[in-house]
């Protein structure tokens, strides 16, 4: 004879298979989390790390503003599990300065005005970064190819290619150094104001 299961108990095994235990890298920290396999890594990221940094835009795979690095290659965080980024390093703009020095790729984007309303900058930056990190001394043609996925509503994308190029140099000219108001000196101040 049929009987219909106990709704009790369906909510039951609903809520047994809903979260998995997983141990995730973030920024060379790690974290166990039981979350519903479902979930993207951006909303892991964002609502149970509180790193906000990765931004929430299209959630379509469609604008890279939520770009991130997964075993150093750049993925959108909105189009990946968290549960398939288990065991492999996560870097967000979080762990990109050197603690309050900032990457010298975000020196060049303040540097070269590559940074306007900022929300697409994150994920500009792990895009440049991912290139940087492979090709040490990109030419503009491979800065503009590795931001493809992202787009920027303000700069009109040459600020941010010229940033990626010089970044380079620039960590070789000023290494380590902090730039005017990063924590170690300071409200923010843009440099070109000479403040
Ligand atoms: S929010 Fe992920 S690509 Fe737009
Ligand atoms: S700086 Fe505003 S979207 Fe790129």
């Amino acid at each position: 004879m049929h009987s219909e299961p106990q709704v009790g108990g369906a909510l039951a095994r609903a809520d047994a298979v809903a979260k998995r235990l997983v141990r995730l890298e973030v920024n060379g920290a790690g974290y166990e989390l039981a979350i519903e396999p479902r979930r993207s890594l951006l909303e892991v990221l964002r609502a149970d790390l509180g790193l906000t940094g990765t931004k929430e835009v299209c959630l379509l795979g469609a604008c890279g503003a939520c770009t991130v690095l997964v075993a150093g290659r750049p993925v959108l965080a909105c189009l990946t599990l968290a549960v398939a980024c288990e065991g492999k390093p996560i870097v967000t703009i979080e762990g990109v300065a050197d603690g309050h020095a900032l990457h010298p790729l975000q020196r060049a984007f303040v540097e070269k005005g590559a940074v306007q309303c900022g929300f697409c900058t994150p994920g500009m930056i792990l895009a440049g970064k991912a290139l940087l990190d492979r090709n040490p001394h990109p030419t503009a043609a491979e800065a503009a190819e590795a931001i493809s996925g992202n787009l920027c509503r303000c700069t009109g994308y040459a600020q941010i290619v010229e940033a990626i190029v010089s970044a380079p140099s620039l960590a070789a000219d000023t290494p380590g150094q902090p730039l005017p108001g990063t924590l170690d000196s300071g409200p923010y101040l843009m440099p070109e104001l000479g403040e």
